[in-house]
């Protein structure tokens, strides 16, 4: 059966909508304030189904959309309290620092209908120990690893190995925690600052893993408890200059659709690779509602795991939700009533490319405070979703860190990324980064 409302179905709950004949509408609690946030919230809000929708903190971009509260979205009683005031029907989460804190468990606990998995459930993403564990259980294929809970025998081990070395650390690190070197005394020194505390509790265990050469993927799924909803993949760029070099970041662009990695690829990665561990995970206790994502890497010996997270990815949602034609509200409201199964996604036959614009010194000493010229000039193929921005009265400055996300539309990539970057250089503020080569 199809998830996507048909034309009938979708105007009759327009009429139905404005006749003020169907007062049941979803009023919706999106946690987060990025660009990936930026992006749910812009389609939700073309959703039928939604009444109000409500985003903590949200951004100056989701503002437009709805009503930004700025509560601190990892603290579980401040987005219950949130959720109560505002009548909130369904809470989706867009990071994972909210599901690590437990928001999902406290929002359960109250009957509040939450998009995001309960803490235990979200150790797939938080302790890469952990999701090793699962994927042994399942037969998942992943590259061989070794936990370490103590410097001597960590570093003992990586002297055994052949470079490159991969070294990271466990916990949630915010995508800072892993080093691939060829050089061994580098990969020495990061076990040695794991444990020292560079990345706080999330170092103190370190997981030394085999390389896998290969290309990158990244797979979205929905989940309902049993089944997934498999979204298109992305590829995402993570270093700061072209040709991959620089240093690492949260992500300077993406696009899609990729070439070779079709419906078929994402239907074996959900029934090979992610089905196997959910169910792995469902032994041990917790079963999984919310965002999936499974970031591969395509070996010689096929696709393997490098990691889960609980949650889309960002910058990659900001290129998938424009071209999804299926409304996201009703694929979610399925999953958090365990009737995902079944649901087919819908995608139109654009191409879109997203560049990050990020801020001056971005990432390792981000500079805010600079007006941001040219954000208000729309056009047909082009969308930009804000992440790192402030509204003042006269002005749209920086934030640092991540600023926008520009979006080009069109009939094939080469389309969508010209006119990504056409968009790219009406905006302009001092010190814009961003990449020359996404999609290229
Ligand atoms: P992770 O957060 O575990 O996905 O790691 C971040 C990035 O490090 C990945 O996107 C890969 O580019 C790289 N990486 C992680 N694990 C491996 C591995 N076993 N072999 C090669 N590269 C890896
Ligand atoms: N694009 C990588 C991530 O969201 O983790």
């Amino acid at each position: 059966m199809s998830a996507k409302p048909t034309w009938v179905g979708r105007r009759l709950v327009k009429v139905l909508r404005t006749r003020r004949i169907i007062l049941a509408l979803v009023n919706v609690l999106l946690l987060g304030g990025g660009g990936r946030e930026h992006a749910i919230g812009w389609k939700l809000a073309q959703s039928p189904l939604l009444g109000r929708l409500v985003v903590a903190p949200g951004n100056p971009g989701l503002a437009r959309l709805g009503l930004c509260v700025s509560i601190d979205p990892t603290d579980p009683a401040a987005v219950v309290s949130l959720a109560n005031a505002e009548s909130i029907d369904l809470v989706i989460v867009g990071p994972e620092a909210p599901l690590a804190a437990g928001v999902a468990d406290a929002l359960e606990e109250v009957a509040i209908r939450v998009f995001g998995p309960v803490r235990d459930a979200a150790r797939l993403e938080t302790s890469k120990t952990f999701a090793k564990e699962m994927m042994r259980l399942a037969g998942v294929a992943t590259a061989h690893s070794e936990t370490f809970s103590e410097p001597s025998a960590a570093l003992d081990y990586v002297a055994t190995q052949t470079g490159p070395y991969v070294v990271k650390a466990d916990g949630l690190a915010a995508g800072k925690g892993v080093l691939v070197t060829e050089d061994l005394e580098a990969a020495r020194a990061w076990v040695r600052d794991c444990f020292s505390g560079r990345f706080g509790t999330a170092g103190s265990r370190v997981i030394i893993e085999e390389h896998l050469e290969g290309n990158e993927i990244s797979v979205f799924g929905l989940c309902d408890g049993t089944d997934v909803i498999g979204l298109r993949p992305a590829r995402d760029y993570t270093r700061l200059g072209d040709g991959d070099r620089g240093p690492n970041t949260g992500g300077m662009g993406s696009f899609t659709p990729v070439a070779d990695f079709g419906d078929d690829f994402v239907a074996d990665t959900v029934e090979r690779m992610i089905k196997p561990v959910l169910g792995a995970l469902a032994e041990t206790g917790p079963s999984y509602v919310g965002f999936i994502y499974a970031g591969l890497m395509i070996t010689t010996e096929g696709p393997k795991v490098l990691e889960f997270n609980c949650r889309l990815g960002d910058p990659e949602t900001q290129a998938l939700l424009p071209t999804m034609e299926t409304d996201l509200l009703d694929l979610i409201t399925r999953c958090v009533s365990g009737a995902a199964g079944g649901a087919r996604v819908e995608w139109s036959t654009q191409s879109a490319v997203n560049v990050v614009l990020a801020a001056k010194g971005y990432p390792n000493a981000p500079v805010g405070g600079d007006e941001i010229f040219g954000l208000d000039k729309d056009d047909d193929h082009s969308l930009v979703f804000q992440a790192g921005t402030v509204e003042r009265t006269d002005a749209t400055t920086t934030a640092g860190g991540r600023v926008l996300s520009v979006v080009g539309l069109g009939p094939d990539l080469e389309t969508a990324r010209a006119r990504a970057y056409a968009r790219v250089g009406s905006i302009d503020f001092a010190g814009k980064q961003y990449r020359k080569d996404i999609a290229e």
